[in-house]
């Protein structure tokens, strides 16, 4: 079944039509990476597909529950998990507080239940030795790895990630996207908008190319970067922008 089905939607910013009777679906398998310049509305897609933003027209259902309807967004919300560009835990609370806070109060969650999943997911991501730091003790990547696992906690269908390295610099950057491939290779599902191609090479089993709002490709993984990368002018003049 598909979990995402966006239904020739149409967002404005003002004057500004960012995407335009554009449709697509999701189902919940494999990893589809998004790319395109930057400005095609990549990460108004994924806003509008967790109900962060309003749609002009169209619609969005996710699991059957359409973005619309104000009351569908805290489920929607849980089915797909969404993490940043850069992240900001809580400062307050320390990590392992960050993590259980919302599947107490949001799934009702047992405390002793929570800590022992905090644990889990900090051991997926390396840093179960942080669970007692707080934000700024943290690196970027560390605090994205924490974001992450705070993603994990709710159990989503879908994790929705919108360049989450871009802030990072190489050596945390690459970090962070073991930890993705590892997750991916674990079957979670995942949307990722990203300019990480050699990353998006290794796990994309489905490639969108954006550009002016509009699907410009939707094909396999390898058909993007074995064919499309020697056959599309504009994909060729894309990876090689981005120097890939
Ligand atoms: N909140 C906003 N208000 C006005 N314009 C916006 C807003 N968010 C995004 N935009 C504009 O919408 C277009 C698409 O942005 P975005 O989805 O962030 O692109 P991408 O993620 O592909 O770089 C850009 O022209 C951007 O300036
Ligand atoms: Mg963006």
């Amino acid at each position: 079944m598909d979990v995402v089905e966006v239904k020739n939607i149409t967002k404005r910013f003002g004057n500004l039509v960012v995407l335009q009777d554009f449709s697509v679906t999701f189902s919940s398998e494999g990893v589809t990476v998004i790319v395109g310049p930057s400005g095609t509305g990549k990460s108004t897609l994924l806003r509008c597909i967790n109900g962060l933003e309003s749609i002009d027209s169209g619609d969005i259902l996710v699991d059957g529950l359409s973005v619309k309807e104000k009351r569908n967004l805290r489920k929607i919300r849980l089915t797909c998990g969404m993490v940043f560009q850069s992240t900001v835990l809580f400062p307050h609370l320390n990590v392992l507080d960050n993590l259980i806070l919302s599947p107490i109060h949001l799934l009702g969650m047992p405390k002793k239940e929570a800590v022992e999943k905090a644990r889990f997911y900090l051991t997926k991501v390396g840093l179960v030795s942080k669970e007692k730091s707080r934000h700024n003790e943290l690196s970027g990547g560390e605090q994205q790895r924490i974001a992450i696992a705070r993603a994990l906690m709710m159990n989503p269908r879908i994790l929705l990630l919108d360049e989450i390295t871009s802030a990072l610099d190489p050596e945390m950057s690459s970090e962070v996207l073991r930890i993705l491939e590892q997750l991916a290779a674990e079957g979670v599902y995942m949307l990722v908008v990203t300019h990480e191609m050699t990353f998006a090479q290794r796990v994309a089993s489905r490639v969108l190319f954006l550009e002016g709002g509009s699907i410009v490709l939707d094909v396999s993984g390898n058909d993007f970067f074995i064919r499309a990368k020697k056959e599309n002018e504009r994909v060729a003049r894309f990876l090689q922008y981005i120097g890939e």
